[in-house]
């Protein structure tokens, strides 16, 4: 791939300026981009659980920085003891999501470097929370350009929520793919589905297609059906949030009945993810934990009632797609067709 993500994409969601955090707020798209300050880690988990910044690689790295601001107030308040100290942040960092694993990804790896570390501990995790950051970027261009040489010319493509430089360190997975293609001249044009409840497709995904000029057509989520039923789009490419062992996957509420779909009408169904996304200790789909948000995401919109007043309502945000229905995952270390747990094992082996 020629482009570099500035030329790709100018979108920057995750930013380390003047000593901390700052979190292009998604709550707020497309109407206005404004910036979240966070200064230490209980500001990161709770702008990671109100979904100020959203998407599972994004997550992650935003954890990865959330770790070094805890380390210095760690440091700060006790400097022979912060590996003692920094304990309840880490815990509050880790339960601010549950489903998607490349946040425990990231903790695992910044914490992992803890033990080596003598004097002041800020310096070396910000660069290891950067480097993980940078990873990211990188692994997205290499997926992106796996992807784009699977789909044939002049194709349409559905994709589902949102995956691009706003859900990840920049560029993106799904929309990683798409952009790829779009710039090796494959690629149409996209439709986007609006993702309810939180309308992820409609705000974010329209958005960011429009600043890289990339042509899009928003769907209702309920129209993909019959878009597929008139040969409209020739791909569903979609992201991932967590993959098990076998290669069941866990992704935006909806995923499931896209891929039952597409396998229906026979298009084609690939998941594009980085190698943090897959979880080799969850054997299957059946054991990711799929998060319920509140019912309020759901009977509210902007601010106005949808449903009657005392109305309930079940909000979990993420489905599982099993293998069986994905066509092929692909990473930055290359495809895989048909998945499943030797193929899936033999990739990511040594990770
Ligand atoms: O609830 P969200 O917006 O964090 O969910 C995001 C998704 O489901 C994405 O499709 C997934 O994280 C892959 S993004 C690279």
């Amino acid at each position: 791939l020629s482009m570099n993500t500035d030329q790709a994409s100018n979108v920057r969601p995750i930013l380390w300026e003047e000593g901390h955090l700052r979190l292009l707020d998604q709550r707020r798209l497309p109407h206005a981009v404004e910036y979240v300050d966070c200064r230490n880690a209980g500001a990161v988990a709770a702008a990671i659980r109100e979904m100020v910044v959203r998407g599972a690689p994004a997550i992650g790295i935003a954890a990865a920085y959330g770790v070094v601001l805890a380390a210095r107030t760690a440091y700060t308040k006790d400097p022979g003891q912060w590996r003692r100290e920094i304990q309840d942040d880490l815990d509050r960092l880790a339960e601010s999501r549950p489903t998607a694993i490349n946040l425990h990804w990231a903790l695992c790896r910044m914490r992992s470097a803890f033990e080596p570390i003598r004097g002041e501990p800020e310096t070396e995790l910000l660069g290891l929370a950067g480097k993980i950051h940078e990873e990211d970027i990188a692994a997205n261009l290499r997926m992106s350009a796996f992807g784009a040489a699977l789909i044939a010319d002049s194709t349409r493509v559905l994709t589902h929520c949102n995956t691009g430089s706003l859900a990840t360190g920049g560029f993106g997975t799904a929309l990683g793919v798409i952009r790829a293609a779009f710039h090796a001249g494959t690629l149409q044009g996209v439709y986007a589905t609006e993702t309810r409840p939180w309308l992820q497709g409609a705000r974010l995904t329209v958005w960011e297609l429009q600043q890289d000029h990339i042509p899009v057509t928003l769907i209702a989520d309920s129209a993909a059906h019959s878009l597929l039923a008139q040969r409209k789009a020739g791909w569903i490419i979609v992201g991932a949030d967590r993959i098990a062992a076998n290669g069941d996957v866990a992704n935006k509420i909806g995923t499931y009945g896209l891929a039952l779909s597409a396998r229906h009408h026979g298009v084609g169904f690939m998941v594009a993810a980085p190698v943090s996304t897959f979880d080799p200790d969850t054997p299957s789909g059946a054991e990711i934990p799929i998060e319920d948000r509140d019912p309020a995401e759901l009977i509210h919109c902007s601010g106005a009632a949808l449903a009657p007043a005392g109305t309930s309502a079940w909000n979990p945000v993420f489905d599982v797609t099993p293998a069986s229905l994905i066509d092929v995952i692909v990473t930055e270390r290359g495809v895989i067709r048909q998945p499943d747990r030797d193929k899936i094992a033999a990739l990511i082996g040594m990770r």
